[in-house]
């Protein structure tokens, strides 16, 4: 959105498709940008199945006047992951309330109550050309907008949205432009992530925005009520005759530290990825935010007012560089990120860790680490990657707390309406701290008054916000949609929480110290993992080539690494796999064993080591013939390997509770290679998407 800022129309566009590439990690079904036509009240839509390059050729085909030039311009984009609707053509968004393309809207989230608006829209004469819920909004803001016109009411851009939001029930991150309000755009949020970049050549007057709350006790009551979609009736909300019900809007404008206009450009995207190049002042909108962009101001109004919440929304700076967010030398993001991990588990710990002193100090955490430790329990809720670094931790965590740990999957832990008590610990763990079953859960825990805490990458992110407390895990941007970095430092994070838990107890010294100076090699080690690639990338092309099912066996901290190994290759090699607990293979999943079903088993060296060795004799007594993850040297695998023909492949030995950071990374390799070899689009699953803000 740009104010006193001539640009081109090929300059809008290249933006915009600029834009989605940096989000098509989220979601790479089908693309599509709206934009201003030739004439005044004109938008131009482009849209197309697939990925952003797509999206380009349509644009090429098309042949828009790249010229024309514009002093001030809105322009929305999109990259989608389907919900409602296959990927096709009309499905792709904007969505528009008509031919004329009045209405066009960007979504992402889901309208819970679509089908009924849909049929009421129907019923009012309403064509609809697609299968989405997204269409509904548009038409919806069309339809309220005439009626208002009919009535003889004048509403704002903001004010037309409350309408509109009022009627839909479901999570949306939205981004609403129009005809009838040219170079305004709205933009607003209800549990899907969006934030507002500001590029600005003078100096702004302020750094903050303040919010405008409806102040309904003092708006004129509507004079035509003309019922509500919700209630008996399902009509429409009621609208006043003359004058809008909310007030309009007294925010503070945007204007250069003089009071003069300003030229200024405003981002509005749903992941800084897509803003850092332009700018990296951001201000991070609240669920139920309706931000008002137009005449170069940035107007926040809210759609209700709740008790004790913030009125001013501040614009932070970004500590993100655009080099985090490329793929460099590497050929995918994913093989970047796995190689990045000496790195990202260093930054993790970096001024957290005292070596020296054997100490750790989480700034996020350490005012609540007394109230932490009263807790009768903790729980651990996550999806996904970050579901499996619970696992992998809530072993010591138990250790060194001496807390009862309980992991959860969030859509699990809110289907069965799990328990939760004003003294439990609920610990939110999420690489994008916007996936939607862990929000809802956080939420759910909020309501329930437990303390709650975030393990989150991604700063400034919901989870982050709405968290009473936590720890940035610090490992830069994560792009491949396989999550790898982020696993190795959620789990680094969460030992050093469980490590800050116990640093008052004498007993615990010892363990301690161990760990923490086992956390001190674990960046080199992992270096040393990594230069293992060339024998993994020879597995691939030998023994794993064209296999259909690979099992993983795994035992105590390792269980994790074989949940985790399994759900990598599934993710991206799409090789059906299964992370097995060893000590239940004799229940049921021996009968799959036999000379030809690949097998990797973790054996490196902990207190279940035996038991793991006996799971291993299990498995070749039937003809199996595992690959081993080892430690160096280990005389036990060096000898049955010298009778037999096993293969191993051997990692650096650490502590026990420490082991899976290593133990993961042959299996990120492995899936990474698997994939590759199989000509597939490693950073773009199918099916799949980074960040799923969807229930
Ligand atoms: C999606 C991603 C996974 C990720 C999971 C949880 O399914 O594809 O890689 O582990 O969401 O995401 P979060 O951002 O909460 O860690």
């Amino acid at each position: 959105c740009n104010y006193l800022v001539e640009k081109s129309r090929g300059e809008v566009i290249d933006t915009l498709v600029e834009g989605i590439q940096r989000l098509e990690y989220r979601g790479y079904d089908s693309t599509g940008i709206a934009i201003d036509g030739d004439e005044p009240d004109s938008t131009l839509i482009y849209r197309h199945i697939g990925k952003v390059a797509a999206l380009e050729q349509e644009i090429e085909r098309q042949q828009p006047q790249r010229e024309a030039t514009f002093v001030s311009h809105c322009g929305i984009a999109h990259t989608r992951w389907a919900t409602h609707g296959e990927p096709k053509n009309v499905n792709c968004h904007p969505q528009r309330s008509d031919a004329h393309n009045e209405f066009v809207i960007v979504h992402n989230g889901i309208i819970t109550n679509f089908r009924a608006l849909k049929q009421l829209l129907v019923n009012k004469g309403c064509h609809f050309e697609s299968d989405t819920d997204t269409e509904c909004i548009a038409k919806l803001f069309k339809h309220l907008y005439d009626t208002n016109v009919k009535n003889g009411v004048d509403l704002d851009f903001h004010e037309l949205t409350v309408q509109v939001l009022q009627e839909l029930d479901g999570s949306y991150g939205l981004l609403c432009r129009s005809i009838h309000y040219p170079n305004e755009v709205i933009a607003t949020r209800k549990g899907s992530p969006l934030l507002v970049g500001v590029k600005s050549e003078r100096k702004l007057k302020v750094d903050f925005v303040d919010v405008e709350f409806p102040d309904s006790d003092n708006d004129p009551q509507p004079e035509v009520p003309l019922n509500s979609v919700r209630g008996e009736h399902r009509n429409f909300l009621p609208i006043a005759a003359n004058e809008s019900a909310l007030r309009r809007s007294q925010s503070r404008a945007f204007l250069s530290e003089d009071g003069a206009p300003n030229p200024v450009e405003f981002f509005v995207s749903s992941d800084a990825a897509s803003v850092v190049k332009h700018t990296k002042k951001v201000l991070f909108l609240e669920d139920d935010d309706i931000a008002h962009i137009y005449d170069g101001e940035l107007h926040i109004h809210r759609s209700r007012r709740k008790m004790g919440e913030s009125a001013t929304r501040s614009i932070q700076t970004l500590e993100l560089e655009l080099a985090q967010i490329m793929r460099g030398d590497y050929k995918h993001f994913m093989q970047k990120e796995i190689f990045e991990q000496h790195d990202s588990t260093f930054n993790t710990m970096r001024g957290r860790i005292d070596f020296e002193n054997n100490s750790v100090m989480l700034g996020g955490l350490s005012a609540w680490l007394p109230v932490v430790r009263r807790a009768r329990r903790l729980i651990m809720i996550a999806c996904g990657t970050s579901y499996h670094s619970c696992l992998a931790t809530r072993a010591i965590f138990e250790e060194l707390s001496e807390i009862p740990v309980s992991v959860e999957l969030a859509s699990d832990f809110l289907d069965r309406k799990t328990p939760v008590f004003r003294d439990d610990v609920c610990v939110f763990v999420s690489q994008s701290g916007e996936t939607a079953d862990t929000m809802l859960a956080l939420k759910y825990c909020l309501e329930r008054g437990a303390l709650t805490v975030g393990i989150v990458n991604s700063v400034g992110s919901s989870i982050s916000r709405v968290t009473h407390c936590g720890v940035h895990i610090n490992a830069g941007p994560e792009i491949g949609v396989a999550s790898t970095k982020a696993y190795t430092s959620q789990y680094i994070a969460l030992v050093m929480f469980a490590l800050s838990l116990s640093d008052d107890r004498v007993s615990k010294i010892e363990r301690r110290k161990e760990i923490i100076q086992g956390l001190k090699l674990i960046p080199e080690q992992i270096k040393k993992v990594l230069q293992m690639e060339p024998l993994i990338k020879k597995l691939c092309n030998t023994e794993l080539k064209d296999q259909k099912s690979l099992l993983l066996l795994g035992r105590g901290y390792q269980f994790a690494s074989a949940l985790e190994g399994a759900l990598k290759i599934k993710e991206i090699s799409y090789m059906h796999s299964e992370g097995v607990l060893a000590g239940e293979l004799k229940h049921g999943v021996l009968a799959l064993v036999d000379e030809d079903l690949p097998i990797i088993a973790f054996a490196t060296r902990d207190s279940l080591f035996p038991k793991v060795v006996s799971s291993i004799e299990q498995v070749t007594a039937r003809k199996g013939r595992p690959i081993i993850i080892c430690n160096e040297n280990d005389e036990v695998w060096r000898a049955k390997c010298k009778n037999t023909n096993l293969v191993t492949l051997e990692v650096p030995l650490t502590v026990d509770c420490l082991q899976g950071l290593l133990n993961i990374v042959p299996l990120q390799l492995t899936a990474y290679w698997l994939a590759v070899n199989k000509n597939i689009d490693v950073d773009f699953p199918r099916n799949l998407a980074k960040s799923v803000t969807v229930e």
